[in-house]
């Protein structure tokens, strides 16, 4: 791999965004580009060097997937706003559910969803601005793993030798690639955003269907949705890296009013971590633990078993897909 990393060391924060804007201005020209805003800090700080580099030549969308957390695209696109960066939302919720229909085993899941981003929705964004740019938030750690071949990340595409502008019909533009995670919320703060998005959870480009064991249909992601929301609620107050609610794909027994049925189960996962390399559990308190599963089971239809995994990364992976 032959990107230089920069280092929480070495990053003088705005130094970097003078360099990445001039970077940015020299390769776009008088042209314009478009840019996906998911709300994670990796695609908010690109956003932030993009609308500061081109101005009103970026066109933002936040692409509506059917696959984000409860009232994100809103919630996102009123916070930039409230910054002067307009951010257009796009219902791209059939596309996304019809590439992924049948869909069982994660690479192929995975490549499915990296598919409908790049060839059918990005590609369409692009005709319609009239842009021949894609700036996106690929970080250090992205490349870094899908290229020792832990795990493709679904936005490496040139690291891995595919050329976007004969396969898609424009040219992708990395400004985060040599930071990781830490070093991106620290040009975040810089660039004046929000500690509500500099200080972020890791959230995965594929969304909540890197958290759906199985076949990704919108119901099975409702349930998820709704267990994330009660694991983001309970365990934000547990200082950890990142937690997250899966949706497994067995089902098994449990007793739903009265009637034996076969039904869902969730896992939870807690991680302490750094920088997403490595990883431990985090000793979650018994109580709440038992909190989150008296919520889940209450409050999220179908579900009546709550495990919370205990497994260090390696060999785990921080997400399931
Ligand atoms: P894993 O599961 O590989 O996750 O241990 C490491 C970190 O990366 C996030 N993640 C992704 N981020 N595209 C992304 O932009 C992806 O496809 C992707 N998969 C995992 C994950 O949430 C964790 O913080």
């Amino acid at each position: 791999m032959q990107i230089n990393e920069i280092t929480l060391k070495d990053l003088n924060p705005e130094s970097f965004i003078e360099e990445e804007v001039k970077e940015i201005l020299s390769i776009v020209g008088d042209g314009c580009a478009i840019n996906a805003l998911s709300g994670g800090v990796d695609s908010s700080v690109v956003t932030m060097l993009g609308h500061r580099a081109l101005g009103d030549r970026l066109k933002t969308y936040f692409v509506e997937n059917g696959l984000m957390r409860e009232d994100e695209p809103q919630h996102i696109v009123s916070l930039f706003e409230g910054m002067g960066v307009p951010v257009e939302i796009v219902d791209t919720k059939e596309q996304f559910f019809s590439a992924l229909k049948g869909l069982t085993d994660p690479e192929e899941k995975r490549e499915a969803i990296t598919q409908t981003f790049y060839k059918d929705v990005f590609s369409r964004l692009v005709k319609e601005s009239g842009a021949k740019f894609l700036l996106q938030g690929t970080n250090y750690t992205d490349v870094e793993e899908t290229v020792a071949g832990i795990k493709r990340q679904h936005n490496i595409l040139e690291q891995i030798g595919i050329d976007t502008e004969e396969q898609f019909g424009y040219k992708v533009i990395e400004p985060v690639l040599q930071l990781r995670k830490t070093g991106i919320r620290k040009v975040g703060k810089v660039l004046g955003l929000p500690e509500e998005i500099y200080t972020r959870l890791p959230f995965p480009g594929p969304a909540l269907a890197a958290r759906v064991l199985g076949e990704v249909t919108p119901e099975r992601v409702k349930t998820v949705r709704k267990a994330t929301r009660i694991v983001e609620e309970e365990l934000s107050s547990s200082g950890a890296f990142q937690y997250l609610a899966i949706l497994h794909n067995d089902t098994v027994s449990g007793m739903i009013e009265v009637k034996s049925d076969f039904v869902l189960q969730i896992e939870v996962r807690c991680w302490e971590s750094k920088d997403a390399i490595t990883g431990s559990p985090t000793r979650v308190p018994y109580e709440t633990l038992e909190k989150l599963a008296e919520r889940i089971t209450t409050e999220v239809p179908g579900v009546v078993s709550v495990t919370y995994n205990i497994t260090k990364k390696p060999p785990s992976t921080i997400e399931a897909v």
